[in-house]
């Protein structure tokens, strides 16, 4: 029997203070919009900033909805509106952080499932890595180097046809 072994490497920065510039003001403008959020129900907000290879920034929140389901998280707000915006851009990298008002937390919070597959579209239509910045209330960051490091063994549009 053969085995494959997929591994991902987090980078962790102590503080935002130990990041390159372009990384640090990307997750400045992710924590600046976090008050944005639209989140009465979780009580868990989430600002995401993405750089876009024309230089511009493009950021989202969560926004929530009194049925459920309905509602969007903050990266994928910032995909749809960086593409709605500069549909000829491809995106450079993501910070996203949170506030979770029901506890403190200081584990950086990484993308969910969906999220994480919406943003491996734009790095397979970019064809370059997304780098990926994650933090939460604690002064830590985790650094991803691309995205299809947290989605391995995903499934891309290559296959179909
Ligand atoms: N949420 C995001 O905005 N991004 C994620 O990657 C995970 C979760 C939002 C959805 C919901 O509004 C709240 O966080 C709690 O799940």
């Amino acid at each position: 029997m053969n085995e494959l072994k997929i591994e991902t490497i987090i980078r962790i920065y102590p503080t935002i203070n130990d990041l390159d510039d372009a990384a640090k003001e990307l997750m400045q403008k992710a924590q600046a919009v976090l008050p944005e959020a639209y989140a009465p129900y979780s009580h868990f907000n989430v600002g995401a900033a993405l750089r876009l290879n024309n230089g511009k920034v493009v950021t989202g929140t969560n926004q929530e909805n009194a049925s459920f389901p309905l509602g969007l998280c903050a990266e994928r707000i910032a995909v749809a509106a960086a593409a709605s915006l500069y549909p000829n851009a491809d995106l450079t990298m993501i910070a996203i952080t949170i506030k979770n008002f029901n506890k403190p937390t200081t584990t950086p919070v990484s993308p969910c499932g969906t999220c994480r597959q919406v943003l491996l579209e734009k790095e397979n239509q970019a064809q370059k890595p997304i780098r990926i910045l994650l933090k939460s209330e604690g002064p830590e960051i985790y650094e991803v180097a691309r995205v299809s490091d947290l989605l391995p063994l995903s499934f891309a549009g290559d296959i179909i046809a």
